[in-house]
C-alpha cells in the first residue's frame, strides 16, 4: 500500500509514519515545511520525503495522489491563539489549500481520510459528542475563534457531499485534544504567547519558572488523548480490516481522561516537581488566573466541556484508548525534559 501524507513532520503525522514504518511494509509518500520531527524516518527506504509547501508544490502533490491508495491531508494550523489573531491564514491554509487535496482525491477515485476536529462540536451542550447526531453550536461571526471550527466544519460537509454525489470514498476522523512527545514547540518568546496548545504551554511555563495562566479561572473541562492511542486508532482506519469505515466520521478521544485545566496545571506542576531531573530548576511557576481577552483577544470564546462518545470507534473498529492522564502526561513531559536538557547541554 501506498500512503501520501501531507504535513507528515506534523505531531500526527510524524507519530503516524513512524508506526507505518515499524508495524507494516506501505510506503509513504510525505511533504512537509520541516523535517525535524521525522529525522528517525528519513533514512528507511519506505519514506519518501520532499520538503516543501503544500500551497507551491501542486504538481508533486497531484502526481502523488494519483499515485497513492490513501490520501492524508494532515496540513492545519491547530492553535487557537492563531484562529484569533490570523483567522485569514486558517481559512486560507486549513479550509481552502484542503479543498484543493479532496478534489484530486475525487480526480483520480483516491481514498480520502481527513483530520475533522473536536472542535467542530464548538459549545455543544450534549453530555458526549456523538459524531451522527450531536448539533455543532458555533459562537458569532466576531469572535474569531471559531473560523476554524466552521472552517473544518464546511470541509467535512464537502467531503460528505463529494461521497454523496460522487462517490468518493473518505472516513473522517475528530482528534479529541490529544498530547504526546513532539505536540508543539516550547516557547520562551513572548511575541508567540499562548501559541501551544495548553499542555506544551504548562510546559514551557514550568521549565521557564514562569506563571502557568488558567484562563478564565481554568474551570473548562478536555478530555486529553494519548498519542499512542490515536495512532491505534487511525491504524485501525487505515487497514480498514472489516470494511466499514467508507462514509463513517470517528471520535478519536479518551472520555476517562477528563481534567478541567486547573486539574491539569496542578498534576503538571506534580510531576515536574517530582521528577528527578527537575531537583536543581529553583524557580517555582505559580499557577495564576488570567482573563481570556488578555490572553487571546477579544475573538475569543471557550468550549466548558467536551466530551466525546466513542461507542462507534469502538463497535466498529474494536478501538478502545488505554493510556490514562497521569501516564499520558508523564510521557509527555518526559520527552520535553529530555528535550530541554539535550539543549542546555
Ligand atoms: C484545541 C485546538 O483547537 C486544536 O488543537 C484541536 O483541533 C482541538 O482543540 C483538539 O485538540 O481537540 P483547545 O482544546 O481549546 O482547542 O486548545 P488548547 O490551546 O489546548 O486549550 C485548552 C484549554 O486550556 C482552553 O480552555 C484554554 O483557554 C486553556 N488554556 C490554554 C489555559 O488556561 N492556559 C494556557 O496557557 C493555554
Amino acid at each position: 500500500m501506498k500512503i501520501l501524507i501531507l504535513g507528515v513532520n506534523g505531531f500526527i503525522g510524524n507519530s503516524l509514519a513512524a508506526r507505518i514504518l515499524k508495524d507494516t511494509d506501505w510506503e509513504i509518500y510525505g511533504m512537509d515545511i520541516r523535517a525535524d520531527k521525522i529525522a528517525n524516518c528519513l533514512s528507511n527506504e519506505r519514506f519518501h520525503f520532499v520538503e516543501g509547501d503544500i500551497s507551491i508544490n501542486k504538481e508533486w502533490i497531484e502526481y502523488h495522489v494519483k499515485k497513492c491508495d490513501i490520501v492524508m491531508p494532515l496540513v492545519a494550523i491547530a492553535t487557537p491563539a492563531t484562529y484569533v489573531r490570523e483567522p485569514l491564514k486558517v481559512f486560507e491554509l486549513d479550509f481552502e489549500e484542503n479543498l484543493k487535496i479532496v478534489r484530486l482525491c475525487v480526480k483520480y477515485n483516491k481514498r480520502l481520510l481527513f483530520p475533522s476536529t473536536s472542535e467542530v462540536y464548538g459549545m455543544c451542550n450534549d453530555p458526549e459528542f456523538n459524531e451522527d447526531e450531536s448539533p455543532l453550536v458555533l459562537g458569532p461571526i466576531r469572535k474569531q475563534r471559531w473560523i476554524y471550527s466552521a472552517s473544518k466544519q464546511l470541509l467535512d460537509r464537502v467531503i460528505w457531499a463529494y461521497g454523496f454525489q460522487h462517490g468518493l470514498r473518505f472516513t473522517l476522523f475528530r482528534p479529541f485534544n490529544w498530547i504526546g512527545p513532539k505536540l508543539d514547540e516550547l516557547t520562551s518568546d513572548p511575541e508567540k504567547e499562548g501559541s501551544s496548545r495548553v499542555v506544551t504551554q504548562f510546559i514551557s511555563s514550568l521549565l521557564l519558572g514562569e506563571p502557568i495562566r488558567l484562563v478564565d479561572g481554568g474551570n473548562q473541562k478536555r478530555c486529553f488523548t494519548y498519542i499512542d492511542d490515536g495512532i491505534d486508532c487511525l491504524m485501525k482506519i487505515i487497514e480498514d480490516k472489516n470494511n466499514n469505515c467508507n462514509g463513517e466520521i470517528f471520535n478519536i478521544g479518551n472520555p476517562n481522561n477528563e481534567a478541567t485545566v486547573k486539574e491539569l496545571a496542578h498534576k503538571l506542576k506534580k510531576i515536574f516537581k517530582e521528577h528527578p531531573s527537575t531537583k536543581n530548576i529553583k524557580k517555582e511557576s505559580e499557577i495564576i488566573e488570567v482573563f481570556s481577552r488578555e490572553f487571546y483577544g477579544e475573538g475569543y470564546q471557550d468550549i466548558n466541556r467536551r466530551v466525546p462518545s466513542i461507542k462507534k470507534a469502538e463497535k466498529l473498529l474494536g478501538w478502545k484508548p488505554k493510556v490514562d492522564l497521569d501516564t499520558a502526561l508523564k510521557k509527555t513531559l518526559e520527552y520535553y525534559l529530555e528535550t530541554a536538557l539535550k539543549n542546555s547541554c
